[in-house]
């Protein structure tokens, strides 16, 4: 009996050796920004160079610089070619050896030993390489040139280097491919190499989240789960109930390979009619596209700057990420299948057509193929992506549109322009364009069929070229708003979403007033919009002229059924494309969260809108000059009626209008600076138009009170006139498992928060990362200890444990532990 236990112990260890590892090949780098050819050779000597762990943005190191090739719009940081290289150890015997890279931007050459590996243009693709041709045992070296010295090449902030994470393989000769398992329809197929023509048996089990075993099937490559769908747990976005698959080979007794694959089962339709259902239910998609960088961490994939966007986003009621314009780092997917977030999964912003000077379109018709193919390889068991997306707004919309002879700030805005008729498809007959489409909409159905395709559209015309091909299941409209009308006529049967919409401009803790004017700019994209103060207004009054206020949007979406939802542009400011500015403005005013993380007036309203816990958000602030006139608004939910009091006086009682003003229904382009002063409120808000006097406003939400009675009270909100900054507040913002964001706030004596302080703050005693106030024009360097305040406040991310200290002149300090 003691025998054979001992047997099976000695068994399982043997087992367990001969199974795959796979592990974080992030520490210990070696890094110079320069270039030789020298550097990828064994014998160079890289004693010198800077020492550091991946994923690294060498740019966001940088300093903003209006000469930076990359212009404002990719965030005017520097570009340039750097190498890194890492020294690794093998045991004798390794077996095969996989060297995986979830990200390099771009133009990536890997040599190992010496030997050249492979090259990859698309900064956003990941990729394996095999590598057991060129290691042996002991020591042996890796280095990777990433060139992003030819810029332009994206329209946003792309960052620079090896910005995720890399993956180290070992195998057994008999494995199971790279991307090899994928699940669909109660069926698993493993794709797997076997060089030695041994019989292989596959083994899949289906396990539920306990880690409990609930089916089991062998076959060499295929099988149908006897698991009845109505038994499975769904997964939704309230409850993310994930299953793993694990997937096994088996030769000669033994298990050769073995990987976890995660899963989710759910039922989902997009419908012409009735728009989106998830497991029966019909809601809104109440999403918002994200570009992937960290604000002041850059493009540096960081899981804890990853999970507060998640958390904050989830706090405001978003429901959807549109992965804008490239494939996400897979922390982002893993991070949606068990948030509850639905994904577009999205592969490129241009095609053949480039829109600046040296983006991926010179690489497109090479490339295409293989990095659409990986994208969905890779992504295609996530239960959280529920459409894939071919392109953002291509250029192969119309016959002829070329950004050759643009700069990059006139590709941004010339996107949206109106192209005429004749640059349409005709009719009766297939183009280039058309052709194209199908083509890359056959290769994501030769690897999933089980998501509809779609593509973020701004020509709503039925004869744009991608939708002439018959290749888009969704109808994805960018903006154009007043085209949703026609719709069901223009696309009889297709279902029909916002792939991208409203792009409103917003600085957080900026007000222009008076608030119910609409200001648009540009007016027009050829025209250059100037303000000296690089602002745009936090009240929802202003946006690009090719878009629309929040509620304006969400008007559209909440009272058409057939609209499946939208993807907001965008959840928060990115770096670059500072529309509607140039230099030094360097980071979008797009986001209803500022770039620091600090959410504008707007993301409450969402707030209102998208989730039931009863809520209050009542603003500008209240520090004013006296007698300035002054219009507060009130975002709330769950309440009939909203109160207003100064110093005690009430202003009258407010209630949001029952339906659409003419405020709303202004279509964007006419309301410029039209003043409407008869009733500020809308469905979506209400306002008063007041005098400010020192002091306290109030506002109080009741629900309807019997025979004019007040009624229960919801909620409260004071805000106070702050008095001279005096001292320094910090709290958490946000605590990660390595990193922690921290909030300075420049108070008066009483703690009231200062909407005007600019106060310049010294963080030090512990690792600090970087810092970051929102300010789209800030031209500190990110990785400084050192931040003014922006409207009362910043942010600095800490690394580890420590106490912070933070000082400003005249300012008592502040210290916290974290
Ligand atoms: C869209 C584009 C986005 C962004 C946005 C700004 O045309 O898809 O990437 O540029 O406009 O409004």
């Amino acid at each position: 009996m003691k025998k054979s236990f001992i047997a099976i112990i000695a068994l399982l260890c043997s087992l367990a050796a001969a199974a795959r590892e796979r592990v974080c090949f992030d520490s210990d780098w070696k890094f110079i920004l320069g270039d030789s050819a020298q550097m990828a050779s064994v014998q160079y000597d890289d004693a010198h160079w800077r020492r550091l762990d991946v994923p690294h943005d060498w740019a966001i190191e940088g300093d903003f610089y209006a000469g930076n090739p990359s212009g404002a719009g990719g965030g005017a940081l520097p570009g340039g070619i750097g190498w890194y290289r890492k020294v690794f150890s093998l045991p004798a015997g390794s077996g095969k050896i996989f060297l995986e890279f979830d990200g390099v931007y771009m133009n990536s050459t890997v040599f190992v030993n010496g030997h050249k590996v492979g090259f990859r243009p698309y900064g956003y693709s990941s990729f394996e390489y095999d590598i057991t041709p060129y290691v042996h045992e002991g020591e042996n070296v890796v280095a990777v040139r990433v060139d992003n010295s030819d810029q332009p090449n994206s329209r946003w902030y792309s960052g620079c280097g090896i910005y995720r994470h890399v993956w180290l393989t070992k195998t057994n000769p008999i494995h199971i491919k790279h991307w090899g398992v994928y699940i669909h329809d109660g069926k698993v197929e493993v794709d797997f190499e076997n060089p030695t023509n041994q019989r292989v048996k596959v083994v899949n089990e289906l396990l539920d989240a306990t880690g409990k075993v609930i089916a089991r099937a062998n076959n060499v490559s295929c099988l149908m789960f006897n698991v009845s769908w109505s038994k499975l747990h769904k997964w939704s976005l309230q409850d993310p109930y994930v299953y793993k698959v694990r997937t096994q080979l088996i030769a000669g007794g033994q298990v050769v390979d073995e990987v976890e694959t995660t899963t989710g089962f759910r039922d989902f339709k997009f419908d012409a009619k009735t728009g989106f259902w998830l497991n029966g239910k019909n809601f809104k998609i109440n999403g918002v596209c994200e570009h992937h960088d960290f604000g002041c961490l850059g493009a540096a994939l960081s899981e804890d700057a990853l999970h507060r966007k998640l958390v904050k986003l989830k706090a405001m009621g978003v429901n959807a990420i549109r992965c804008s314009h490239n494939p996400p780092a897979p922390e982002l997917l893993n991070m949606c299948d068990t948030m509850g977030f639905i994904v577009m999964d999205e592969s490129f912003d241009m095609w053949r057509r480039k829109k600046t000077q040296n983006d991926y379109a010179r690489f497109f018709d090479e490339w295409h193929e293989r990095d659409l193919t990986d994208l969905v390889l890779r992504d295609r068991n996530h239960p959280s992506i529920l459409m894939w997306s071919i392109g953002n707004e291509v250029l192969e919309q119309w016959s002829s549109a070329d950004a050759d002879t643009l700069t990059l700030e006139q590709a941004n805005l010339i996107l949206n322009a109106g192209h005429d008729a004749s640059t349409l498809a005709k009719d009766g007959e297939l183009s280039v364009q058309s052709l194209l489409t199908q083509h890359l909409a056959e290769i994501v159905k030769r690897y999933d069929t089980t998501r509809p395709i779609t593509a973020g559209c701004n020509e709503p015309s039925p004869n744009n070229h991608l939708f002439k091909s018959g290749a888009i299941d969704i109808i994805g409209f960018n903006y154009h708003h007043e085209n949703v009308k026609d719709v069901p006529k223009n696309f009889p049967g297709k279902p029909f979403i916002f792939s991208e919409s409203v792009s409103a401009l917003q600085t957080r803790g900026y007000y222009m007033m008076p608030s119910d004017s609409i200001y648009k700019a540009p007016k027009q994209w050829w025209l250059p919009y100037t303000d000296p103060s690089f602002m745009c207004s936090a009240y929802d009054n202003m946006h690009a002229s090719w878009s629309s206020t929040h509620e304006q949007l969400w008007d559209v979406v909440k009272h058409n059924a057939f609209v499946g939802g939208q993807f907001i542009w965008t959840g928060f400011d990115y770096i670059g494309e500072p529309t509607p500015y140039g230099f030094p403005a360097r980071s979008s005013y797009f986001g209803l969260i500022d770039l620091a993380g600090f959410p504008k007036d707007t993301y409450y309203m969402y707030q209102s809108e998208w989730t039931d816990k009863p809520m209050l958000h009542l603003f500008p602030h209240w520090n004013w000059f006296p007698g300035q006139e002054i219009d507060l608004w009130a975002y709330y939910n769950q309440a009939d009626e909203a109160e207003l009091f100064i110093n005690g006086q009430s202003q009258g009682i407010r209630r949001k209008a029952e339906k659409a003003s003419k405020f709303l229904d202004k279509p964007s382009g006419k309301a410029e600076r039209s003043r409407l002063n008869s009733d500020l409120c809308t469905p979506y808000h209400v306002a008063w138009r007041v005098k400010f006097a020192p002091g306290e406003i109030k506002v109080i939400t009741r629900k309807s009170g019997d025979a004019g009675k007040p009624g229960k009270t919801v909620c409260t909100q004071t805000i106070r006139t702050a008095g001279a900054p005096d001292h320094i507040r910090l709290s958490v913002d946000y605590k990660g498992k390595d990193l922690t964001f921290i909030t300075a706030e420049v108070v008066d004596k009483d703690g009231n928060l200062c909407p005007w302080a600019d106060n310049q703050i010294h963080f030090k005693g512990a690792d600090v990362v970087a810092t970051d106030n929102g300010c789209q024009t800030s031209m500190e360097r990110f990785t400084s200890p050192t931040r003014k305040a922006f409207h009362g406040k910043c942010l600095v991310v800490v690394r580890g444990s420590g106490t912070l200290t933070a000082q400003s002149i005249d300012l008592t300090q502040a210290s916290l532990d974290f």
